[in-house]
């Protein structure tokens, strides 16, 4: 569940949008953590809408008794839970725009086997995806309205890979990356679950023209040492790269491959080529030598790599 410091952060990341009538989806809502944050941010006045319409997905039985108490502590927000698979109810009758002008998310993060009936019904609607999280951010891009925004707390890793590849295609498509917030501690802001991963917080805008993205971080859940900058969208996602990979730059200094994609030389232009994997030195024994010789070459470790050199022999 998500701690309340992190959820009120992300409701604080919505821009106010002159709307009558705004309209949240949370799915997996758990016990509603995120949508209580955006309704505390919008009765004290911060969202300016005339009323919101909250519609709550929960699988839980359980969860779902404490969020429908805690979503009826707001008289002024109508709530519509629903009980009930999200991936399965959102891509059994194709996807749509179901007019969400507001989605908040901390969905469930699981693998999603090869032939499961969630890869299926996802493959049915065009999402290729391996991991729940990424899922139901790719149905909440979906179902949202034009000019929608997208709140997700997730792992980091859809941004890397060519796992995620396909995901990182859809959303880029239908959506322009307005904000990503970068914990620094891979476990502080899940530290009551032990959940050790890289965490990031990422705005989206259904329809929006990208333009710079903000790049925040902060060591934890406390944001006491909250940094903000903004970066060219070309800082994130480099043009000219197929893999599509989404950085997230946390200095506006240039990184490590920023600087050496300066040189403008690949390895195949300098004769080098590379293949992981094969050079396992317990399988190798018979070719390994204790002493360079004509025709051996240096096996390098991780321990042989210092920043950005290699450093052997040690
Ligand atoms: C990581 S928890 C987050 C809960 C809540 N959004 C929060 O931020 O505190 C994910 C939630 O998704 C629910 N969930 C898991 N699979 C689901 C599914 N297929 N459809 C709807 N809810 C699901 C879980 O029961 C859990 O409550």
């Amino acid at each position: 569940m998500t701690p309340a410091t992190v959820a009120r952060f992300m409701a604080s990341l919505f821009p106010p949008r002159p709307l009558q009538t705004c309209r949240l989806l949370d799915a997996g809502a758990g016990m509603g953590a995120l949508s209580c944050a955006f309704l505390n941010r919008w009765m004290t006045g911060g969202l300016g809408f005339a009323s919101v319409e909250v519609t709550a997905y929960e699988v839980d039985d359980h969860l779902r008794d404490h969020l429908a108490r805690r979503l009826a502590r707001y008289s002024r927000a109508t709530s519509h839970i629903v009980a009930g698979d999200y991936i399965q109810l959102a891509t059994a009758h194709g996807l749509r725009n179901q007019g969400y002008t507001h989605v908040i998310l901390n969905p469930p993060y699981k693998k999603i086997s090869g032939q499961s009936a969630h890869r299926l019904a996802l493959r049915c609607v065009g999402i290729e995806t391996v991991n729940l999280y990424s899922a139901f951010v790719a149905l909440a891009v979906a179902e949202a309205a034009p000019g929608g925004q997208i709140v997700a707390i997730t792992p980091r890793s859809f941004c890397n890979g060519p796992y995620y590849r396909p995901f990182r295609d859809f959303i880029l498509a239908r959506a322009a990356i307005r904000h990503m917030h970068l914990f620094a501690s891979r476990n502080q802001p899940f530290k009551g679950d032990q959940v050790l991963q890289e965490t990031i917080i990422i705005r989206l805008e259904r329809g929006g023209q990208q333009g710079p993205v903000t790049v925040s971080t902060s060591t934890d859940d406390s944001f006491a040492d909250f940094t903000t900058h903004e970066h060219p969208f070309e800082r994130i996602v480099p043009p000219n790269t197929p893999e599509r990979l989404i950085h997230v730059p946390t200095t506006t200094a240039p990184s490590t491959i920023e600087r050496l994609s300066a040189v403008g030389y690949s390895l195949a232009d300098l004769g080098i080529r590379v293949s992981t994997g094969p050079v396992v030195d317990f399988r190798m024994k018979a070719h390994l030598r204790p002493m360079p010789e004509a025709g051996a070459v240096p096996l390098v470790y991780p321990s042989h790599l210092r920043m950005a050199g290699t450093v052997w022999p040690v």
